[in-house]
């Protein structure tokens, strides 16, 4: 039999269980292929005693209408900087990468599936550049890979988004008030863009345009003016104002490397009543719900010809690269290009000219 492991290593994103379990049953049909999970990226692997379970039918069925990994994931460490506690009590990031590969031949894995957002990615090209036989699978609430239309998890968050929108509707309007909504999206406004279409907000602030907070408040005191006595916003949580500074903070997580963003809301509020606003304000962040839960048909769909297809790719033996969807069909990129690029929303796409022409203020 020829084995094949599979890995969640990042933020969780609803749709992974749906890859996991479309890369089984596609391992199952060929009938010389069986398939491993390593618990937690790649500490599974690196962990003595190692955490690699058999995924099975039994393991996998009815998983594909679960959120969160039954692999469990981390945004923590990693094969190239494996935190370690020296003895003066500091940690120190150590390259395991040459030895896990190493570690992964001996074991007779002859493919390796990696589901993963862009810093992944990244992990598995390097992977790749030193022998492994890897194939990724992209994911991410935040759709910020370029290299594929479309991310699963993306259409979940924007459900869940845009679901929220429609709540704070009603009690602005009941109370006469301007609701702020923070969404996530990193350095991306996918998230707010779609949940401020579907949810009919009147302002949308995106990373991608930095806002004028004279012309939020412009647009807004319009509003009240007309009588219309609330409002909503929403705001990617990597959105920044003109001349301002993205709010982040360095995580003390040991070898958690990115910046946390968050807390954008709060600060578009002070901005708004220090410019005259003296309307009541309520902020909301949506946070780490709109990654929970149970993934939308459009997700478990992708999810699924993700995992068919890189599957597929392992029977194959096209390694170094990613599944993705281009037009509205699942193809295989290097995971080199895979990389290269972020995901910004252009500004002139027409998702960007349907928000402006129904009338939504994006802060420019
Ligand atoms: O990348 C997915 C994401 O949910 C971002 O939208 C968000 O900024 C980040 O992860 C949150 O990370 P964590 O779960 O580590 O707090």
């Amino acid at each position: 039999m020829k084995k094949a492991l599979v890995l969640t290593g990042g933020g969780d994103c609803p749709g992974l269980n749906a890859v996991i379990r479309g890369i089984v049953k596609r391992a199952n049909q060929t009938g010389d292929w069986e398939v491993y999970g390593s618990m937690e990226a790649y500490n599974g692997i690196l962990r003595d005693p190692q955490e690699i379970i058999k995924l099975d039918n039994g393991v996998i069925a009815g998983i594909h209408a679960k959120g969160g990994t039954i692999l469990k994931t981390t945004t923590k460490g990693g094969p190239f900087s494996w935190p370690v506690k020296r003895e003066d009590g500091e940690w120190e990031m150590i390259d395991r990468s040459d030895e896990m590969v190493k570690m992964l031949k001996a074991d007779g894995f002859e493919a390796v599936i990696s589901i993963g957002g862009d810093g992944s990615q990244r992990i598995s090209q390097s992977l790749y550049e030193k022998g492994l036989n890897i194939i990724g699978v992209p994911k991410t609430i935040d759709n910020d890979l370029s290299a594929t239309d479309y991310t699963f998890g993306f259409q979940t968050a924007v459900e869940i988004a845009s679901d929220a929108v429609d709540k704070l509707v009603t009690t602005a309007e009941s109370h006469h008030r301007l609701m702020i909504m923070e969404v996530m999206g990193r350095s991306a406004g996918w998230i707010a863009l779609h949940a401020a279409i579907a949810g009919g907000a009147e302002v949308c602030l995106i990373p991608e345009i930095p806002y004028d907070i004279g012309s939020v408040l412009e647009r807004i005191e319009g509003r009240y003016r007309r009588n219309q006595g609330f409002a909503n916003i929403v705001i990617a949580e990597g959105a920044k104002a003109k001349d301002g500074q993205v709010v982040a903070k360095a995580s003390d997580e040991v070898g958690y490397e990115n910046v946390r963003l968050g807390g954008v809301a709060y600060q578009l509020s002070a901005e708004l009543k220090a410019a005259g606003f003296t309307h009541d304000v309520r902020e909301m962040v949506l946070g780490h719900l709109q990654r929970g839960g149970s993934p939308t048909a459009f997700d478990r769909i992708l999810a699924t010809q993700f995992g068919v297809k890189a599957m597929e790719m392992a029977i194959d033996g096209e390694f170094g690269k990613m599944v993705a969807f281009r037009n509205n069909d699942i193809v295989t990129v290097s995971l080199k290009e895979a990389t290269e690029a972020y995901n910004f929303v252009s500004l002139d796409s027409y998702l960007v000219k349907a928000a402006r022409g129904v009338g939504i203020c994006l802060g420019d």
